[in-house]
């Protein structure tokens, strides 16, 4: 036997008619037609047809396979009979009559079907991963991955980055989710921690004069996981010196436009930027998804001119509009009871109809107030409006999701790649758990210089030069200009709160650093499997990483995490407290 192919599966096509060929595989399918034997074979770039009759060399090897069999055939390329043709096939004009079968390894019954796209139970599915994997629709998105990633390094190479690996082993970095920790076996009692970013190490080499840096980098965060989070998940990493933010996100939207391109076959439009109060004045959120219609309307003023106190006293008045749409009473109940829920007093809504106009509260507003309204809002014949009232941010956020629920609800939701940036982000955020104002980026964000008198007088209004990438309303990327002078790091620490010995201890390395010499640099971090599964059409990055955590962080192959050996407790000087 000469074990090896001539071709791949989806390789095999009219112009090899006639030819004689090696493919190896999987048994995808078996079917006996009275004699005649129909075997797709499977390999990762899909199927081709074998067929056998008992007169052909083959037929008896190829009549014991089954599911899942090894094999390896040696045939003849010929076209398909008319009316067996399969479109949906790149082999699937012809077929290979095999005159020898070499069966190479048998298989028992997988615990699922490889072929029917049927509802497998995650934990099964990750429990025999490698055969998860063999289904075409998940093996398709490896090649996706890999594709995608040899355009980026591309990418980079030609605009002068150099890939720099960073430690695993390190410490503790200003991510803000728990970390993973390591014990140290030399040094009882310390332990690394895996990083959750390389942001420090990226830093420090832009002081080492790199200059342009990035890194496909495996980072670690120990937070509660969700279809979009996994605990080990991977950065593409950048950072550069010596550009303003304008350059940097520029060449950072350059990187998605050939990404697209080049993978997808898609011309991506200029990216939208827009500013983070804009985002959550219009969108009522940080990661607008623009496909789900026209923006959030501010009916704060038109409000103030009505006599119900509701809507008149509110601080702010947020609408959604529908055009031409009459919701019935079943989905504005529903929309109303979800507007409780994200912790509106209610929800006002307004239908104009041909005959007149419909409202949950026309008692209150009488025409009048209903005509204001509805004028305010531009509400044309066969429209909606949903209103929502309330104190801060939370009436925009209300609206804000509903307006992506509505969307959904009745078909609404554009197609398309709709990226934009958003920018601005303020510097700082409360956090309610610490009772204190924390960094709402990381420590080393670089406040907007407009807002720079601002910072001790009134931190919770000052912006920073911090920037996202939002992709169909998820968060792809996020980065910003770094502080690199001492003195502002130092002030913007004290905002923090943060004592001497506590900075010293966090990042006195880092600060060190910078009085050696920082460059002016900035820098961004895309989630490169949340990239792809958008890519991919996923619903989770589950399916775009080959070996992913289950939602509570286990790995069912391996049974990892696992218990380990009291010696090896011992060795990191470790007992474990039950
Ligand atoms: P940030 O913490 O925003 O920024 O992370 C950057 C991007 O990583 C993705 N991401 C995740 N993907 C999968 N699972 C997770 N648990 C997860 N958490 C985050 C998101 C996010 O936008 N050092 C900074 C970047 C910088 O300033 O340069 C950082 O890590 O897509």
């Amino acid at each position: 036997m000469n074990l090896g192919r001539t071709h791949y599966a989806a390789e095999i096509n009219e112009s090899l008619i006639g030819q004689d060929v090696q493919v190896a595989g999987w048994v995808h399918r078996r079917r006996d037609h009275g004699g005649l034997l129909f075997v797709d074979l499977r390999d990762r770039t899909g199927l081709v047809q074998l067929v056998s009759q008992p007169s052909d060399a083959g037929f008896a090897l190829l009549d014991r396979v089954r599911a899942e069999y090894v094999v390896q055939v040696r045939g003849t390329v010929r076209a398909r009979p008319e009316g067996m043709v399969n479109p949906e096939l790149a082999s699937g004009r012809v077929e290979i009559v095999p005159q020898e079968v070499w069966l190479l390894s048998s298989a028992k019954t997988p615990p699922f079907s490889i072929v029917e796209a049927e509802d497998v139970d995650e934990l099964l599915r990750l429990k025999y991963r490698y055969l998860d994997l063999r289904r075409p629709a998940l093996m398709r998105n490896f090649w996706l991955r890999d594709k995608s990633l040899m355009v980026v390094r591309q990418f980079f190479h030609e605009h002068g980055f150099l890939d720099v690996e960073t430690p695993a082993l390190a410490r503790s970095t200003p991510e803000g989710a728990r970390d993973f920790l390591v014990p140290s076996r030399l040094q009882p009692g310390y332990f690394y921690a895996l990083p959750q970013s390389p942001q420090i190490f990226k830093q420090l080499l832009m002081v080492a004069g790199i200059d342009r840096y990035y890194q496909i980098a495996k980072v670690f965060r120990d937070e509660d996981l969700r279809a979009d989070r996994q605990p080990e998940f991977t950065q593409i990493d950048v950072e550069m010196s010596f550009m303003d933010q304008d350059a940097i996100l520029s060449l950072m939207e350059a990187m998605l436009h050939r990404l697209f391109g080049e993978v997808m076959g898609v011309t991506l439009d200029p990216f939208p930027r827009m500013s983070w109060a804009e985002a959550m004045t219009r969108y009522g959120s940080d990661k607008p998804d623009l496909r789900a219609g026209p923006p959030l309307l501010t009916l704060t003023e038109a409000a103030r001119r009505l006599s119900w106190p509701v809507l008149r006293d509110a601080p702010h008045v947020v609408g959604v509009q529908l055009a031409d749409y009459q919701p019935s009473r079943k989905e504005l109940d529903g929309w109303a009871e979800t507007a409780r829920q994200l912790g509106a007093g209610g929800l006002v809504w307004i239908v104009r109809e041909a005959s007149g106009v419909r409202s949950s509260a026309a008692k209150w507003l009488g025409e009048v107030g209903l005509d204001t309204l509805a004028e305010a809002a531009g509400l044309k014949p066969g429209g909606t409006l949903l209103v929502v009232a309330g104190d801060g941010w939370r009436p925009y956020e209300v609206a804000g999701q509903l307006r992506l629920l509505v969307g959904r609800q009745t078909g609404r939701m554009e197609p398309g790649w709709r990226f934009l940036w958003v920018t601005d982000f303020p510097l700082f955020e409360w956090s309610e758990e610490e009772g204190r104002l924390v960094s709402a980026h990381h420590p080393f964000t670089m406040p907007h210089p407009e807002d720079l008198d601002k910072l001790e007088r009134d931190p919770a209004s000052v912006r920073s030069q911090a920037y996202d990438v939002v992709l169909n309303g998820i968060e792809l990327a996020s980065g910003s200009l770094r502080i690199y002078q001492p003195d502002l790091q130092a002030r913007v620490f004290q905002v923090l709160g943060l004592s001497e010995e506590e900075i010293q201890n966090k990042f006195g390395f880092l600060l060190d650093a910078f009085q050696y010499g920082a460059p002016p640099h900035g820098g961004i971090a895309f989630g490169l499997d949340r990239l792809l599964m958008l890519m991919a059409g996923a619903d989770s990055i589950r399916d775009v990483i080959a070996f992913p955590k289950t939602a509570r962080g286990t790995d069912p192959l391996m049974n990892a995490p696992s218990p380990v050996d009291a010696s090896q407790l011992q060795a990191v000087h470790l007992a474990v407290k039950w």
